[in-house]
């Protein structure tokens, strides 16, 4: 790896110019410099080099960016041997930070734990359908609780018999070295089986690797747990793991919501069924890699709660961290002793689909509701209340979501609605300050490895990841273009100097996490962290910003202000004509960014809730219906006070 020093100093040696004289013969022109384009077919030059802000661009075929972006792109390189041709023309020592020596052997390891869960599934598997025990006691409980052989061998379930002759004594007959038995927790440490006389299920990644087992006690046997689970090792973390994610997650995108049930034998009955985006988590909360794993595939996730309600109310403490990543959480809990196992074995798929339609509720209310039915009039515990649901409010990132569910708990609630605002931001301002610190501790471990991140990036990925694709959505793009441009520049002067990024990232804090641009999100985090700390920040500091991604984005938004706002013109039917151009008027350019941002923000949430809608007005969920609609009509205020003011400075 190159180290940072090395990267810095390179970047500071290389005019664009010369480097770019090395290929392509330029003139000069005013105060820019003209050639040939070596990326594309051209008779008259278009490609532009700008000695004073040290990059190229071609109005041809639009490349551009800086000096180490040209080496790549014209010479096929990746990062790192751009860096070493620069270093090698500049004459510069390249100081290497090394790789750990034992990075090959580690992933043979990992490796190798890998093959032994794979053997250890197939013994108990064998078990299970091929020896007179495991068929007459483990295959024998499955049935009985109706599970069928297609299922059975699906979720390649098994049985770990007790006594000798178990897995630990035939792998290492196999020639298995024990001490990754033990390191997998399949084998104790006094060399027994860790899993006997159990049926066996076993635990998969969401790429289908066995990474661990659950094993069940076959009778209520009341000494030992109920199920017991291989302990953590370097392939299986519990907190990153849902179990049947492989099975589930095409059905899931397709489904456009996950369900999330507490047990496994729950994922087995629903998926045997035909409802296939099911998980579980295995027995413990919620965790945040958990949800970022649910968040790969949906937005929107069902957590179907045992009809136990002690139970649920403990858990939902623990989720507040879902609503900070952005996802519709709603909530649906079963009658009372059921569990989604027994529910569907009694009431059928038909009603058990039905049931869960119409008895599931957004998770604020939900959890506003059911502790307001236990806290009734006494007032200490509704304070406790109130702070309760503050604290969840206050996780909510998108702020126009939070106003309206705002506005909703103080009804719900019959608490003042300023109260409950500066109650919630309260409780925001201290997740924020908590958060920067974090951030920051962060960033500086990241400047610290950021050569280890960049070696990682192949030429391709460098170059497909800074173009905009036609995906990206290009309000948060604008976002990250009035940033980059105008960012340092004052928005009003009197009584204080506000920068255009400080009153701009004050907006939309809350929301950078969800961006769906991880670029633009990069480049939104990055400023609030140098504003932070007190660091200037302007065009330049982009241009020559050692993240490829970057420095070629703010190479294309300098050479070409115009390219985003020729999208507002079709998408919102604006006329620029009567607009003055944005660089004459550049901060009214970067609020008006700001104002088609949050209106991008309401139209989806109005989309949200109107799909919501419409699905309950096929239900019989009255009170659930009038919520919703309420909830449209605040939106839609809101939305239409933001088009207004687009309108008026607009036309
Ligand atoms: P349940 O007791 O609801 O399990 O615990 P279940 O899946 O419905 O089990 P059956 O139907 O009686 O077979 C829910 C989940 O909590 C974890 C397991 O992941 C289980 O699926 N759990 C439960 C444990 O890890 N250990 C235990 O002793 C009990
Ligand atoms: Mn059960």
């Amino acid at each position: 790896m190159i180290s940072q020093e090395t990267i810095d100093a390179i970047f500071n040696a290389a005019r664009i110019e010369e480097v770019v004289e090395e290929f392509v013969p330029l003139k000069k022109r005013g105060i820019n410099m003209i050639g040939l384009c070596p990326f594309h077919d051209e008779k008259t030059p278009s490609f532009t080099v700008s000695p004073t802000r040290n990059i190229y661009k071609c109005f041809g075929c639009g490349k551009g960016g800086n000096p180490v972006n040209f080496i790549m792109e014209h010479e096929g390189s990746s990062y790192p041997e751009a860096l070493r041709h620069l270093a090698a023309k500049y004459q510069i020592e390249i100081k290497e930070s090394g790789l750990p020596a034992d990075y090959q052997e580690e992933k043979n390891e990992r490796d190798s734990l890998f093959l032994l869960n794979e053997f250890a599934l197939d013994f108990y598997v064998k078990q299970l359908h091929e020896t007179d025990l495991g068929k007459s006691i483990g295959l024998s409980y499955f049935k009985d609780r109706g599970l069928l052989l297609k299922t059975i061998e699906k979720f390649r379930l098994g049985f770990a018999p007790s006594g000798p002759g178990g897995l630990t004594q035939a792998a290492v007959a196999k020639g298995y070295n024990i001490e990754f038995l033990r390191k997998l927790g399949l084998t104790t440490e006094k060399d027994r089986d860790f899993f006997y006389n159990r049926v066996m299920f076993p635990i998969h990644n969401a790429n289908g690797k066995v990474v661990a087992f659950a094993g069940r006690q076959l009778t209520t046997q009341k000494r030992s747990p109920k199920y017991i689970n291989s302990k953590e090792s370097d392939i299986y973390q519990k907190s990153k793991v849902l179990y049947a994610m492989n099975f589930a997650k095409q059905a899931i995108r397709k489904e456009g919501s996950c369900i999330l049930v507490e047990g496994y034998t729950d994922v087995l009955a629903l998926h045997q069924a035909g409802i296939e985006h099911v998980v579980a988590a295995s027995g413990t909360a919620l965790t945040a890699d958990q949800i970022r794993l649910i968040k790969r595939y949906t937005n929107t996730v069902r957590l179907l709660y045992d009809g136990d309600p002690a139970g649920v109310k403990a858990a939902l403490r623990g989720i507040d961290l879902i609503l900070q990543q952005d996802l519709n959480v709603e909530i649906v809990m079963l009658p009372e002793g059921e569990d989604p196992d027994s529910y569907l074995r009694s009431q059928g798929t038909n009603t058990f689909k039905q049931y869960v339609e119409e008895n599931a509720k957004d998770f604020i209310l939900f959890k506003t509701d059911l502790v307001l039915e236990e806290t009734g009039k006494d007032p200490i515990k509704k304070t406790e209340l109130i702070k309760d649901i503050v604290r969840s409010l206050a996780h909510i990132t998108d702020p126009i979501k939070r106003s309206v569910y705002l506005r909703q708990c103080s009804g719900q609630l019959d608490v003042d609605e300023d109260l409950l605002v500066s109650e919630t931001n309260q409780a925001i301002n201290k997740i924020n300050r908590d958060q920067r610190i974090d951030q920051m501790r962060q960033a500086r471990s990241e400047a610290r490895n950021r050569p280890l991140v960049m070696d990682g990036l192949t030429p391709d990925e460098a170059k497909s990841s800074s173009k905009s694709k036609p995906g990206v959505d290009y309000q948060e793009r604008d976002i990250a273009r009035i940033l980059i441009l105008h960012g340092h520049k004052l928005i009003v002067k009197e009584p204080e100097p506000v920068q255009v990024a400080s009153y701009i990232l004050a907006q939309i804090q809350e929301v950078i996490p969800s961006f769906s641009d991880a670029l633009s999100a990069k480049i939104a985090l990055l400023y609030g962290q140098r504003l932070a700390n007190g660091e200037e920040t302007d065009t330049s500091y982009f241009i020559y910003h050692t993240d490829p991604d970057i420095s070629k984005l703010a190479s294309d938004f300098c050479a070409s202000p115009y390219e985003y706002s020729e999208n507002w013109k079709t998408m919102w039917d604006i006329h620029l004509q009567t607009q003055p151009m944005p660089e004459e008027n550049e901060v009214q350019d970067s609020i008006q960014a700001l104002w088609r941002f949050m209106l991008k923000r309401y139209q989806k949430l109005s989309k949200e809730n109107m799909e919501k809608i419409e699905e309950l007005r096929e239900g019989t969920n009255e009170d659930e219906l009038i919520k919703h609609l309420e909830v449209q009509r605040m939106i839609v205020t809101k939305r239409n006070e933001i088009a207004q003011k687009l309108n008026t400075v607009i036309l």
